[in-house]
């Protein structure tokens, strides 16, 4: 290990963040009571313009009288460029309560972006005297988001968790592509013919750097690392793989634009019985060697050694998180 220790951002449930329009108070209470993790109270792009205000009203009267349990409740502001951000942050800050536990900032560009909203949120929660500190979620959804990812995943002690926004991401980068999220069919290769002279086209995953990088920003800085949104929701096979592949990359959870995504992000983010009971038994195995003055041993004709110690280790912390 380095001698730099990384400070882990506070740890919370992340599986499914769903996605509730600012402007919509008849969608929150089922919202509330929904399987979802973390719910992120929108005020930006699902909030028409002349419905800012309202939907401000709205949320702030919700974080007040609507019963969350124990979800995470976020709202996501306008962008830092909107004459909307400030009073976003103002007035659901002044006024919200205690309820709240985290803002999300969209289309956030650079390290300064983070350090004049958390000088806002210091002013405010000093001058009311919140007890608690609100957290911040970076939507990482422009190019020059992306070129700046490690100063903004280290930019405040605040930060929790970096979001691909795969859909202004695409804009930004003038991709080739109106759908959100999802593989494309031009991305792909052609394979050599074969003896009958067949070729076939493999589809690869556009935004695997994206998130690639995404992940390593964030788990370098101790933060939480979530893939964004999938348009299509009647289809939640593609749904599932897309949640798959970035869960495989080291995402700990995905949005919901849909309550019906939920499902389908839960049973993904959480780690599967057969996947507990083995990394148990490599934490079993590895104690015994360890006693035994081992470094590595085989485990079902694999190898196992101090490194699937730290890998076993993550998913069985997961999975206690989630029965607690
Ligand atoms: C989310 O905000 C996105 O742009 O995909
Ligand atoms: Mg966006």
């Amino acid at each position: 290990m380095s001698f730099k220790v990384v400070e882990q951002a506070p740890s919370r449930l992340n599986r499914c963040e769903l996605a509730v329009p600012g402007s919509s108070p008849h969608m929150f209470e089922k919202a509330a009571k929904s399987a979802a993790d973390v719910i992120f109270l929108d005020l930006e792009d699902a909030v028409a313009p002349d419905d800012k205000p309202k939907a401000r009203e709205n949320i702030i009267q919700a974080l007040h009288d609507v019963d969350w349990g124990d979800k995470v409740i976020s709202v996501r502001i306008n962008g830092l460029d909107t004459h909307y951000a400030y009073r976003d942050i103002v007035d659901v800050v002044e006024r919200g309560g205690e309820r709240l536990d985290l803002i999300m900032i969209p289309k956030v560009g650079t390290a300064s972006d983070v350090y004049a909203v958390d000088m806002m949120l210091t002013q405010i929660e000093t001058a009311i005297g919140r007890k608690k500190k609100i957290g911040l979620e970076h939507i990482i959804e422009t190019a020059l988001g992306m070129q700046n990812i490690h100063e903004i995943a280290a930019a405040s002690k605040r930060n929790e968790s970096l979001h691909f926004g795969v859909a202004d991401y695409a804009a930004s980068c003038r991709a080739q592509t109106t759908q959100i999220g999802g593989p494309n069919p031009n991305y792909a290769v052609l394979t050599d013919p074969d003896e009958a002279g067949e070729r076939v086209r493999h589809w690869g995953d556009m935004w695997h750097y994206a998130i690639a990088r995404m992940v390593v920003a964030a788990r370098a800085n101790g933060l939480r690392p979530i893939d964004g949104p999938f348009g299509d929701f009647s289809d939640s096979d593609g749904y599932q793989a897309q949640a798959r592949r970035a869960a495989v990359l080291g995402c700990e959870g995905k949005w919901a634009i849909h309550p019906k995504q939920i499902p389908v992000a839960n049973e993904v983010f959480t780690p599967s019985e057969k996947e507990v009971t083995k990394a148990r038994r490599i934490l079993e195995a590895m104690a015994i060697a360890q006693k035994e003055g081992k470094g590595a041993v085989s485990l079902d004709g694999r190898l196992i050694d101090i490194a699937s110690i730290r890998q076993a280790q993550s998913l069985v912390e997961q999975a206690d998180r989630i029965a607690a």
